[in-house]
């Protein structure tokens, strides 16, 4: 049987891409913000996955406003990267896992949730970055990544009720799946930001911990914020976070069992005009 053995949290900024591809990562700048993830590379060369179920959102890369699906499963055996105008990031390209892929298909589609099924999609900042956060810069990415998007882009988005039960509906998806994969669930996008408008530059860091607090102890709760709170608090991005619950749903404790370890919690302002977060939450063996 495949288990989740873990999930993990963190923003996306796209400049922390471009940093760490230019090898500024050293920079004053920059060098706090890849400080927050030394812990999490070496945690992840101890913890290694067999796949990743990357929960992210495109940023009108693959998706536009020609065609605007909820939740997309990626399905195919491998996804290029995107070329978000200034050519390719110069990272491996993203190799799928179709089999664990169209089980969780078949379940989650019969358990209530209707997926689009994607066999073709270029990914964007919101995949490839989290993975060189916590991967830095190999080869070939050292696991299987079964990509998720979210339209948090254009209204109107789910809920983060709605992402809590699916991630529930993954873990059940995952678990009954008849081969012993070693899986880990990630939510990305976030913390607070607004891009746009008279607002752009918010950084709320106050709301932001509140919402990791929330999120490690109480995230049944959490999952009733409304989408106002998130876009008057953290912002009209922050509500990217509401992908974090999707992961989060699918933690052991959400269907009864033990409440996470936190393995790692780090916070920073700014990275490009994001705070961003990162969390490590770890079911028990
Ligand atoms: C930034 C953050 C994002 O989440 C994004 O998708 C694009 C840009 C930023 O902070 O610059
Ligand atoms: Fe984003």
């Amino acid at each position: 049987m495949a288990r989740i053995t873990a999930s993990v949290y963190t923003s996306h900024v796209p400049a922390i891409g471009a940093a760490l591809d230019h090898g500024k990562a050293h920079e004053p700048y920059w060098q706090p913000v890849f400080a927050g993830y030394e812990y999490s590379k070496q945690w992840l060369r101890e913890h290694m996955p067999d796949v990743v179920f990357l929960v992210y959102n495109d940023h009108a890369t693959a998706f536009s406003l020609e065609l605007i699906p909820t939740f997309a499963l990626g399905t195919g055996a491998q996804f290029p990267i995107a070329d978000e105008g200034w050519g390719p990031r110069p990272v491996p390209s993203v190799i799928g896992h179709p089999e664990l892929a169209s089980h969780i298909a078949q379940s989650v589609i019969q358990d209530d949730f209707d997926l689009t099924l994607v066999n073709r999609m270029e990914v964007d900042h919101g995949l490839t970055v989290p993975l060189s956060l916590m991967c830095g810069q190999p080869e070939a990415w050292p696991f299987k990544v079964i990509p998720f998007a979210v339209n948090v882009v254009q209204y109107p988005v789910p809920s983060g009720r709605r992402c809590f039960q699916l991630g529930q509906a993954i873990r059940r998806a995952i678990e009954s799946y008849d081969e012993p994969l070693n899986v880990q669930i990630w939510g990305t996008g976030g913390m607070s930001h607004q891009l746009q408008g008279p607002r752009a530059g918010l950084i709320n860091a106050e709301w932001d911990n509140r919402f990791l607090d929330r999120l490690i102890e109480d995230p049944a709760g959490l999952s009733h914020v409304p989408h106002i709170e998130y876009v008057r608090e953290a912002g009209s991005e922050g509500i990217e976070l509401v992908m974090w619950l999707i992961a989060r749903g699918a933690m052991a404790d959400v269907a009864g069992g033990p409440k996470p370890r936190v393995a790692h919690r780090f916070y920073h302002v700014p990275a490009s005009n994001t705070a961003v977060g990162h969390l490590i939450l770890e079911n028990a063996a």
